[in-house]
């Protein structure tokens, strides 16, 4: 019977003779003794082989594997307390599927070898556990905007129009013509409200972030909802009830793997609606009574922001920023002119700012106003504009980076380690 390794856990396995298969992970010999422990997507097990109970293929094979050979493995399950997991395989068979070539990668290397040989070291059970952990809050998210009855669409990648200013765009020829790649869908889930009223897209975006930091890279995945007649208001409220669902979904379903890669699910069990909200300017003279050097109109760092989260278990909003310091379409909001109807939420322990949101200008005048205002020319938006022209209704949105809440919810250190790929200013392979 094939298996795969975590059956042999979760199920009443002890005396029954299985078949598993997968990669070597660890292998020792000793005098008449192979140990070698198989991993496969779903965990690891010992497997014991004694030179007298197997035929002489499988002790050949079982000696001769090197770790990441690919093998499979048949054995009568027994407990063992001293064996990852209590239990053990004894070997009646071993099969080397494909021997290869010694692993290139043994404990104690540099961070930046790893990252050159990023396409073997998928396979480490931490990226393993990582890889797992993003899948699911990937698809909570999913199912969590499907129950909100909303819907998902693409938008292009491959755009003439800035969303977040032109510092960090990249430039590319168009078949002769200049084009960017997407700083965000946002301005495209815009148009897409005039039909379906509530929509998302999920796709990448890309910013030519010129530093290097623990948790920028230039390729990211971006979940941008954007929805019809919601304020200012409804956008915080549906995003903190997306935040506290995805947490949830997590503690309740997943708390081993959260063990696992560092998180204790105790602290994200704690992540419930509603979350406190915090004026721009009096989170600006908390983060200085908290020791920190900010100006009034200067916009978080990840300093910062570490400083004003620190006393707080959960995430946290900060709304009503300056609009000098805000991107072009967000409204100024009439009851405190000189300030955008938007909230960014930062995430505690120093993981910082996960989303970015607001209301959008949709108004025809308004919006022409602060395009002049921030020098942008309008014959780049002029498409974006028109949205403005035809049965404009007021409405809002937000993007969440989906490598920044993974690194929230898994408590991991880097963002790099929340794509399997990482893309950085100073990385592009492999
Ligand atoms: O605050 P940002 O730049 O906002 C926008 O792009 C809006 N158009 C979104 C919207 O309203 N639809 O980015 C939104 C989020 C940030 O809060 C952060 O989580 C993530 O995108 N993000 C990055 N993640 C990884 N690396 C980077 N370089 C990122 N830049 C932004």
């Amino acid at each position: 019977m094939i298996v795969h390794i975590s059956e042999i856990f979760s199920k009443k396995m002890e005396n029954k003779e299985v078949t598993v298969r997968g990669w070597i992970y660890r292998h020792r010999t000793s005098g008449n003794m192979v140990f070698a422990v198989l991993r496969d997507g779903s965990g690891i097990i010992q497997a014991t082989v004694k030179k007298d109970k197997v035929d002489e293929k499988s002790w050949n094979e079982s000696n001769e594997v090197y770790v990441e050979s690919s093998a499979i493995i048949s054995g009568k399950v027994v407990k063992d307390e001293r064996a990852p997991g209590g239990y053990e395989l004894k070997v009646s068979k071993f099969e080397t599927v494909y021997k290869g070539e010694p692993f290139p990668i043994s404990k104690d290397l540099s961070d930046e070898f790893l990252l050159d040989v990023r396409h073997l070291w998928l396979r480490s059970q931490k990226l393993t556990k990582i890889f797992e952990g993003r899948s699911h809050i990937v698809n909570y998210l999913r199912e969590f905007f499907s129950k909100e009855e909303f819907y998902e669409l693409p938008p292009p990648i491959l755009t003439k129009s800035a969303c977040e200013g032109g510092s960090t765009l990249f430039e590319l020829d168009y078949f002769g013509d200049k084009a960017y790649l997407s700083q965000s869908g946002q301005l495209y889930a815009e148009a897409y409200i005039y039909s379906l009223e509530k929509v998302y897209v999920l796709a990448p975006s890309f910013r030519a972030e010129k530093s290097r930091t623990i948790r920028h890279l230039a390729e990211y995945w971006h979940l941008e909802p954007e929805m019809a007649w919601y304020d200012h208001k409804m956008n915080m409220e549906l995003q903190e009830k997306m935040v506290e669902y995805v947490a949830q979904k997590m503690v309740k379903n997943h708390p081993e793997l959260l063990k696992e890669v560092g998180r204790e699910p105790g602290e994200l069990a704690k992540v419930k609606a509603p979350f406190k909200r915090i004026d721009y300017e009096k989170a600006v003279d908390m983060v200085n009574e908290l020791g920190g050097k900010m100006k009034h109109g200067e916009d978080f760092g990840a300093d910062e922001e570490a400083v004003l989260t620190k006393d707080f278990e959960k995430p946290v909003f900060v709304h009503h920023f300056p609009k000098e310091i805000k991107a072009f379409y967000m409204p100024e909001d009439p009851k405190k002119p000189g300030y955008v109807l938007c909230d960014d939420l930062l995430a505690p322990q120093g993981h910082g700012e996960i989303i970015g949101g607001s209301e959008r200008i949709w108004k025809l005048d308004e919006l022409m106003q602060r395009i002049e205002e921030n020098n942008l020319n309008p014959k780049d938006y002029q498409w974006y504009i028109d949205l403005r022209k035809y049965g404009s209704v007021p409405h809002s949105g937000f993007g969440l980076g989906i490598e920044r809440l993974v690194k929230y919810f898994l408590n991991l250190d880097h963002i790099r380690d929340t794509i399997p790929f990482p893309r950085t200013i100073t990385r592009c392979y492999p």
